[in-house]
């Protein structure tokens, strides 16, 4: 059975897991706590029970003989089972294979089952199953490990009439509780071996049941626990967990940690800078957006007579060669003029400066003035207003201040022009700015910079990806035209579908690197874009080649050069410092075999001006590797299932430690659809919680490893969240016009970033599940990072060793990043559902024991000396 298409994911309400030593003693048999509620069905299978099918026979299992299936038998009970009620279903369970769908126990409905105790084979997990028989919300509560063959796993589903919840119990433990309002009494029978789908018998399993009851009641954890206890650790069942141990010695360094390692990846995707990190509230400012026509602007009318359209007769500037023709017949009993929507809405603040832009030029038989104002948008409520008088045939420049007061915040504000004069008007550059972050012209939104600034980025990659490279060569990021006024940037087709106004040019990525005291890491177009375009290595190159030398003149050279002139001239007389050049993006796309060519040239041209810069290759796999040069660092990406970039936790332990160094240039965990196979953009924005577990995974393995990670970003940073915003997900921040929030793995990101230090400790860590973690140390103050992952939804207690000091204090500072269930998530409505919490610790030391609480990324900061 395919039940996936039918099952939502829904948010989860993760009960904390019993821990095993808190649960009730061990006892043998069925213990009072289950007694209290006398199961429906208690088989042994000792000697046969219900009705058999196909090749259902009875061999011994666990403790005497099991229901033995191999894939067509099943078993029909005559017990019947309310599935409106409250219920329990629960067996001991060996499993032959892995993969397919695979159902333990279920209850027949008229086409499906009603629920399924099973082996999912879009997850390999375990799972409970609710599915309604109608149109309602089905929903699975899900195992968190993965599954093993040949081992005896005792399985519990819990549906709780109450809480309307599934629950799946695994070894006594909870995995997970979901949401379910599906419930209705199914006519059964209760099957053991198989379910039922549209009507037909499907997911027969293969394996071995034993030991099989059903309750009518939902019975606790630790009724489950004292059920399952007695066979839990015998022979042939999954391993009981060792207790984690963790130890480290500070005089043991593993790796000095880079000083640049956390940092940020940011393109033009998700409306990242127009319509998100760049100030600008207008949208289609400079009419550029359509040849034919001019959307976010609309014709008001409010009385008068008048029309707008598009108008290429004496453009405002070379790049510019469209304008606004605003026509006034009449505005005699009222305002005409025109209004902009803005992204998504233009956001009204209350008491804040705008400041408002605009070039015009008027008919000589222009009477104004223009009333510049910001409202709602219906036009019925005004938040401020201004009045300019607009004279002259020629184009000119007029700024004015739009103030609001004590007004309500709104996202669904306009920006109107009007006059109740007459004559025609021509606009172009139509501007409206907020205060921007440290007040930089041009600048960027304050709440994104404030939340970018808590993360201590230490460098911007920039300017893509994709947008780098473009989808034509025409398209690429083409640094030079996005220099210098406003009025002089054509802006650009984007390769995200939408146009880009260029006004976050060469200039202001580096003015934003000034803003949180980032270095630029900067990648130059190397002759190849996203279609398939590419420039032959030798002379057709050659101005490619230039262009980088010269753009990283106006990155670092001192005004005695000609790009470090321009660079001054345009205001910004100090260069940066520079240490990374990336030479393309994703060049491993480039079927043609030209990169390792390209990359020589560059590598050859650039390393003969600037012998300090380290180049970064952009192919990582063995087809498309450079060999011709060394590359000094290789961009990997990874975006990879939650599950899978916690594995990659340990990936660079191995790394050859004489091969280029690493630059982890993109990466993100995701826990739906592949990012870019969700064309209907079915994605949540921003991870959830099971990503961010992921995220810090792979994060310990990046600090332990850092003396090759020399530079590391999460990609992509920005999404603007409204409907027709986003063209990928997940992504760390998202927005709408007004506010913003961090996703779980945004505070992972800040916590880890935060808590550093310059070396990297040897470590070792032993026993628990899937634990993860890195410690390192700050040399000078002692100061000591102990970073812990626990994806499971149960406590873990890690016994913490610190050797190699002559003190370690005895209190310290916990953060902690915790869930009640790996599908929570921040949001716009709830977007600090999930936030850290930092709390001083005590009794802590050279040996003590820290409980790493389920779903949990911990930071201990402790001193040791
Ligand atoms: O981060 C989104 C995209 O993923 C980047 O533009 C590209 O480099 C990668 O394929």
């Amino acid at each position: 059975m395919n039940n996936t298409r039918l099952v939502r994911a829904l948010p989860v309400a993760l009960f904390l897991c019993p821990l095993l030593s808190a649960c009730s003693h061990a006892q043998t048999g069925v213990p009072a706590t289950a007694t209290a509620n006398p199961p429906l069905f208690n088989a042994n299978f000792d000697t046969p029970t219900g009705t058999q099918s196909g090749d259902a026979t009875f061999s011994p299992g666990i403790s005497g003989n099991a229901l033995t299936l191999n894939g067509t038998g099943s078993v029909e009970l005559t017990q019947s089972l309310d599935t409106s009620k409250s219920y329990t279903v629960m067996a001991w369970v060996k499993v032959g294979k892995v993969g397919g769908f695979q159902t333990y126990i279920s209850s027949d409905g008229p086409k499906n089952s009603a629920f399924f105790l099973q082996l999912r084979d879009d997850t390999k997990h375990f799972a409970f199953t609710g599915l309604p028989e109608g149109d309602g919300e089905a929903n699975f509560a899900s195992g968190q490990d993965d599954v093993e063959t040949g081992v005896w796993y005792h399985l519990a589903g819990v549906y709780d009439a109450t809480k309307k919840t599934m629950s799946l119990y695994v070894n006594g433990v909870l995995q997970d509780s979901v949401p379910f309002t599906g419930a209705y009494k199914a006519p059964g029978p209760v099957r053991l071996g198989r379910a039922k789908f549209d009507g037909n018998p499907v997911d027969f399993a293969s394996g071995q049941l034993d030991d099989t009851q059903i309750f009518q009641s939902a019975l606790s954890g630790a009724q489950i626990l004292a059920i399952a206890r007695p066979l839990l650790g015998t022979p042939g069942t999954a391993p009981a967990i060792v207790p984690a141990s963790l130890s480290v010695d500070i005089s043991k360094v593993r790796a000095q940690v880079s000083p640049l390692l956390y940092g940020l990846m940011t393109e033009e995707i998700n409306h990242a800078y127009d319509g998100g990190l760049y100030g600008e509230l207008l949208q289609n400012r400079t009419f550029q957006d359509n040849a034919e026509k001019t959307p976010h602007w609309s014709l008001v009318r409010d009385g008068g007579t008048g029309s707008m359209s598009l108008d290429s007769s004496q453009p405002a500037s070379a790049a510019l060669p469209k304008s606004l023709k605003l026509q006034i017949t009449d505005a005699k009993n009222g305002r005409v003029g025109v209004s902009n929507d803005g992204y998504w809405g233009v956001p009204i603040r209350p008491q804040t400066r705008y400041t408002a832009s605009f070039w015009a030029r008027v008919s000589p038989d222009w009477k104004g003035p223009l009333t510049v104002e910001l409202e709602s948008a219906d036009g019925k409520t005004r938040y401020a207003g201004a009045t300019v008088k607009v004279a002259g045939t020629d184009w000119k420049k007029y700024t004015v201040t739009l103030s609001t007061g004590q007004v309500a915040a709104t996202t669904d504000g306009r920006f109107t022009l009007s006059s109740r004069g007459s004559g025609t008007i021509w606009l172009n550059l139509v501007s409206l700015f907020p205060p921007t972050y440290k007040n930089r012209p041009n600048g960027n939104r304050v709440d994104l910079s404030e939340k970018m600034a808590a993360m201590k980025p230490q460098f911007l990659r920039f300017p893509g990806g994709n947008y780098l490279e473009g989808n034509t060569i025409a398209e690429r990021f083409d640094w030079k035209k996005t220099l210098g006024p406003l009025e002089n940037r054509p802006g650009h087709m984007g390769p995200w579908g939408y146009r880009s106004t260029d006004g976050m040019g060469l200039l202001e990525f580096l003015g934003w690197c000034d803003d949180l005291n980032m270095e630029p890491v900067l990648a130059v177009y190397a002759g190849y874009s996203l279609r398939g375009d590419h420039i032959a290595p030798g002379p057709e190159l050659e101005p490619f080649v230039q262009d980088a030398l010269d753009e990283i003149e106006f990155v670092t050279g001192d005004q005695s050069t000609k790009w470090g002139k321009v660079r001054a001239q345009l205001g910004h007389p100090k260069p940066w410092k520079l240490q990374y050049v990336e030479i393309g993006n994703e060049d491993f796309f480039d079927r043609s075999g030209s990169y390792d060519g390209r990359f020589a040239q560059f590598y050859d041209a650039i390393k003969a001006k600037y012998p300090q810069l380290q180049l970064i290759s952009t192919t990582m796999d063995a087809r498309t590797r450079v060999k011709s040069r060394k590359p000094d660092l290789i961009d990997e990406h990874y975006y990879a299932d939650a599950r899978e970039m916690e594995r990659k936790a340990t990936l660079y332990d191995k790394y050859d430690r004489n091969g280029p160094k690493i630059f982890v240039g993109e990466w993100a965990a995701y826990t739906e659809r592949v990012p870019w196979q969700d064309p209907q953009q079915l994605n949540a924005p921003t991870p959830n919680m099971a990503a961010a577990l992921g995220d810090a995974a792979f994060m310990t393995g990046m600090e332990r490893n850092s003396d090759i990670v020399k530079i590391q970003c999460y990609a992509p940073l920005f999404v603007n969240v409204n409907s027709g915003g986003r063209q990928w997900a997940p992504n760390l921040l998202g927005y709408n016009n007004l506010v913003s929030y961090g996703a779980p793995s945004y505070h992972a990101q800040v916590m880890f970033a935060n808590n550093l230090g310059d070396v990297a400790l040897d470590s070792t860590l032993n026993g628990g599940r899937r634990l993860n973690s890195s410690v390192t140390r700050d040399t000078k103050s002692g100061a000591l990072f102990v970073k812990v992952v626990n994806p499971m939804g149960y406590a873990q207690s890690v016994k913490m060793t610190i050797g190699g000091a002559k003190s370690v204090s005895n209190s310290g500072v916990a953060t902690v990043l915790q869930s009640s269930g790996p599908k929570d998530t921040n949001s716009l409505a709830q977007p600090t559902k999930i936030v850290p919490v930092t709390k001083p610790i005590s009794n802590v030391g050279a040996d003590f024991s820290y409980e790493a609480p389920p779903f949990s990324i911990s930071v201990l900061k402790l001193n040791a000396k």
